[in-house]
């Protein structure tokens, strides 16, 4: 890249290692578009976006990036970052259409080919197998609530690794099972969009169990996997000392953080969590040994802390999220603070036990603007970043053992519920001529990626 941002960032570079991985990361759904194409069966995103009101603007992701038939020049703009690691998803319903059953060549192939150019780049391909796009015929005999998607998981699991395995090595079962168990069937703000306590936690059992599963298929047909589980956490502070401010905040870390990564560190469901839900899980002997099988890394999406007061009124976990005044937000009106993000990755490694660690989403949306010279100014996304590898650096001089960091998002691209107005992209897509802009935010990583290469070379 030509341009230059400036003076070499004052960031702590040195402490990554030569070896540290600096990509970007995308989603089926968020990109590809070509919903209908090669056998692509919907998913229950394609559903929910059609339901009245669900998505703002009645956005959808029928053309998205159009990344289906643009990944060649989404390719080169990877290079032309410097990145040297991409963290896609597969898009379920594009391999195996109807959930379970029959495997659609024509889907494996788009990722076959994505894949061949993504090496062919010196890319190193890092892939997800459930970015939330569960095949709506699925969703049509119970979705995650029913422990047999769970099993469907792992048998596609098995045609994707089959096809790809030779080529891709760094593999992720699910991202962020949160967001598909709470908020998308207790909350109902994504799909399928449900508001069913019952189904929200049975649909958490089976996502994770469905992880374990797809962990177990992966290493079968893939003997040289390195297998990741991709979560997402917020810092969760008490609004005040009152005992019952400090409850709160207990049960929304429960709620937001050891649900899901206490039973895959092997310490089963947490007790308390279990009680204030009050829903039996659908629990059978072994499954708990499968949902902790030994993973190969661990994979950290962060975008903001929370602070919470009691809500005893109010819905699971009883606690109410306060605004705090006067604190640096970003366009999702998310407060921005970097120490939360070194903050989990030290609790991943210092109570977890977590052995390898990727920061395998991070970002900020904002208004963007082309503006009259072509270009896309956004010092406040090049802020978030700086800081966010700040906290990156500082958490590895505590021994934290991070191997890379995937900035969402490569692309502005279909933000679920927001649509198409939130970007979050290092690149500015215009969605009438689907034309791509490097933002200055994309240009400063580009420079941190050639100084970090420079400070670590030989
Ligand atoms: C995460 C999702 C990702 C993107 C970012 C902003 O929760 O994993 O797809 O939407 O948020």
């Amino acid at each position: 890249m030509s341009e230059s941002t400036g003076p070499r960032p004052a960031l702590d570079l040195e402490a990554f290692p030569p070896s540290f991985a600096w990509g970007t990361a995308t989603s089926a759904y968020q990109i590809e578009g070509a919903v209908a194409e090669d056998g692509r069966a919907p998913s229950i995103w394609d559903t929910f976006s059609r339901v009245p009101g669900a998505i703002d603007n009645g956005d959808h992701g029928d053309t998205a990036c159009d990344h289906y038939h643009r990944w060649p020049e989404d390719i080169a703009l990877m290079k032309e970052l410097g990145t040297d690691a991409y963290r896609l998803s597969i898009a379920w319903p594009r391999v195996v259409p109807g959930g379970d059953g029959p495997v659609n060549k024509a889907g494996l192939d788009f990722y076959d080919r994505l894949v061949d150019g993504l090496l062919d780049a010196g890319i190193t391909p890092s892939v997800t197998l459930y970015h939330w796009d569960l095949p709506q015929a699925l969703q049509d005999r119970g979705g995650w609530t029913v422990r047999e998607t769970a099993e469907h998981l792992a048998a596609y699991t098995t045609a994707v690794a089959e096809r790809l395995g030779d080529r891709v090595t760094r593999w992720a079962t699910l991202n962020e099972p949160l967001c598909s168990g709470w908020i998308g069937h207790l909350e109902g703000r994504m799909a399928p969009g449900l508001t069913d306590l019952t189904a929200a936690v049975r649909a958490s059992y089976h996502l994770l169990l469905g992880h374990g599963l797809a962990t177990q298929a992966l290493r079968a047909a893939a003997p040289g996997a390195r297998i990741g589980l991709v979560t997402n956490h917020s810092t969760v502070a008490p609004a005040s000392d009152r005992p019952e401010d400090l409850a709160a905040a207990a049960r929304m870390d429960g709620h937001t953080n050891r649900w899901w990564l206490d039973p895959v560190y092997g310490r089963g469901f947490p007790a308390d969590m279990r009680e204030l839900y009050g829903v039996e899980l659908p629990e059978r002997p072994g499954d708990a040994e499968l949902i902790a099988a030994p993973l190969d890394w661990h994979g950290l999406n962060y975008y903001f802390p929370v602070t919470v007061a009691d809500d005893p009124e109010g819905p699971v976990p009883y606690a109410r999220e306060v605004r705090l005044p006067d604190v640096p937000r970003s366009g999702m009106d998310w407060q921005i603070d970097a120490g939360g993000l070194e903050a989990l990755l030290l609790r991943l490694t210092e109570d977890y036990g977590v052995r390898e660690l990727y920061v395998t989403e991070n970002g900020s949306a904002f208004p963007d603007t082309v503006g009259p010279d072509g270009a896309v100014h956004d010092p406040e996304r090049t802020g978030y970043l700086e800081q966010h590898l700040a906290a990156c650096a500082r958490a590895v001089r505590k021994g934290v053992p991070l191997a890379g960091y995937y900035a969402w998002s490569l692309l502005d691209n279909f933000e679920w519920a927001y649509g198409y107005d939130k970007r979050f992209g290092l690149v500015h897509v215009d969605y009438a001529t689907q034309k791509r802009t490097v933002k200055t935010s994309g240009r400063r990583y580009a420079d941190v990626i050639r100084a970090h290469r420079e400070a670590t070379a030989g």
